[in-house]
């Protein structure tokens, strides 16, 4: 049975989409902890619930980024998981970090990737005027939201939306995607290789699996 750590930041509803993803058997891993940098998480509400060790690291109590980065390493090196996931865990990592979990560190992002890296993702394409929008897992590299992507979903933006509505639509997406992906990290159909993503032996192409772009 593999082991996953989540690290998050807040609500933690992928986690729980993984936490019952796991539960149900879609999964073949179990959730060994989940580490928030944040002490009012509710996502840590969530692992409590299920029986999940949790623990707080706060960055606020280090001194520098490197710092943290390398005690966050350490918390996560503890439970020796196969796979390390990032569910809205809002920090920018340094590269020893991403070095250091490289081929088995997954993030959700909830745009379009290589669309609004960053921040504000939602208003951003309502801004736009963008007709669809969506959620990118990839693999962490060290470019910040730019690690190679294994599986995009896409949702229509309508013209009532706000951000809010459109976050709501985005988020549903994010929790069927998320424990696919995991699922087959976990089945040991995926793997990064350099700076590709590949899936049952194929490398995916640049935006990820069952992508129905013409371009
Ligand atoms: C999700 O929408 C995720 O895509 C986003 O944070 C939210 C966390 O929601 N992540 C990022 O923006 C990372 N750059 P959750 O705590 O309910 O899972």
């Amino acid at each position: 049975m593999k082991s996953i750590v989540v690290l998050i930041s807040g609500s933690g509803s992928n986690l729980q989409a993984i936490i019952d993803a796991c539960s149900s058997g879609f999964i073949p891993a179990k959730v060994s902890a989940v580490i928030s940098n944040k002490a009012n998480a509710y996502g840590l509400v969530r692992a409590n619930d299920a029986g999940i060790s949790t623990q707080v690291l706060s960055h606020k109590t280090y001194s520098s980024r490197d710092k943290y980065d390398a005690a966050l390493m350490d918390a996560i090196d503890q439970h020796k998981p196969d796979l390390v996931v990032l569910a809205g865990f809002m920090r920018i990592l340094t590269p020893a970090f991403v070095q250091h979990f490289t081929g088995r560190l997954l993030n959700i992002h909830p745009s379009l990737l290589p669309k609004y890296q960053g921040l504000d993702t939602h208003q951003r394409a309502i801004t736009a005027g963008d007709s669809e929008h969506g959620c990118s897992v990839h693999f962490v590299t060290e470019q910040l939201d730019g690690g190679p992507v294994i599986l995009q979903a896409k949702v229509p933006v309508f013209s009532d939306d706000d951000a809010l509505s459109l976050a709501e639509r985005v988020h549903e997406q994010e929790h069927r995607t998320y424990p696919l992906v995991v699922r087959w990290f976990c089945q040991n159909r995926l793997q990064q290789q350099a700076d590709q993503a590949w899936l049952d032996g194929n490398v995916l192409a640049a935006n990820g699996y069952a992508n129905d772009d013409e371009d």
